[in-house]
């Protein structure tokens, strides 16, 4: 095993043993395959730095601030003193903690931008999967972890301009799709990431609509 390998080794350890018994949403399983995907997108594009891209990935939800009472601060800190602990250069640690504050803080507090195709990468996969089957799983178990109802009719569909009013919101589920899920495919930075986004996104609108239908079902359908 080359340096590279072990530093990718230990950091799989380190996140798994954190994420133990974490909320669904947000766990070793999402790590994996945003890790995954992290990885089949840099060589789809052919490009990106592989290590800061695997171990972005593998570090970019520990900070989250659902696991840290809330602190939006925590930010990439723990994962770079983790890196750098770990032998990895502090150039690199220190783009890693870039990517990952960028993912973490969603356009809310940080005000400078990051560019790099390592960050786009890792963006992308971590993107993907709040889309498809897999994106509809976790809103639904997000939602049920926040006691929030699937649906509810009488719920318009709703805007947030700041971060904290979108975390509070009590708003059914199925609004979640049109608040967010289904700008997903617009964001996307790589071609890569593009071409999966479509069909994702395709299966969600297919998702939605059999829902309605279903919602609708006695008005359409006589006993028969
Ligand atoms: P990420 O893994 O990209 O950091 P988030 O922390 O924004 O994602 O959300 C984790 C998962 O929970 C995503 O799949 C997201 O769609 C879902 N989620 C976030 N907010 C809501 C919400 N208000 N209703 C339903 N699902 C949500
Ligand atoms: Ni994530």
């Amino acid at each position: 095993m080359n340096a590279g390998e072990k530093i990718v080794q230990k950091t799989i350890s380190f996140v798994r043993d954190l994420f133990a018994g974490a909320e669904g949403g947000h766990d070793w399983s999402h790590t994996e395959r945003v890790w995954k995907m992290a990885g089949y997108i840099r060589e789809r594009e052919g490009r990106g730095d592989r290590l800061t891209i695997e171990l972005a990935a593998l570090l970019h939800d520990i900070s989250d601030p659902k696991f840290n009472d809330g602190d939006e601060e925590a930010g990439g800190a723990p994962a770079f003193d983790f890196l750098v602990r770990n032998g990895l250069d502090r150039e690199r640690a220190g783009h890693i903690r870039s990517i990952i504050n960028h993912i973490s803080f969603k356009g809310g507090v940080s005000q400078d931008h990051i560019h790099t195709i390592e960050f786009r990468i890792v963006q992308d996969a971590d993107r993907l999967d709040a889309m498809g089957a897999i994106g509809i799983a976790r809103a639904f178990n997000y939602g049920g972890y926040k006691n929030r109802p699937i649906y509810d009719p009488d719920v318009p569909l709703q805007e947030y301009s700041d971060p904290s009013a979108y975390h509070a919101s009590g708003a059914p589920t199925i609004n979640h799709f049109h608040e967010k899920l289904l700008k997903l495919k617009g964001l996307m930075n790589t071609k890569t990431g593009k071409k999966i986004a479509r069909e994702r996104h395709d299966f969600m609108l297919h998702y939605l609509e059999r829902f309605l239908r279903e919602v609708d079902f006695t008005k359409r359908e006589s006993p028969g």
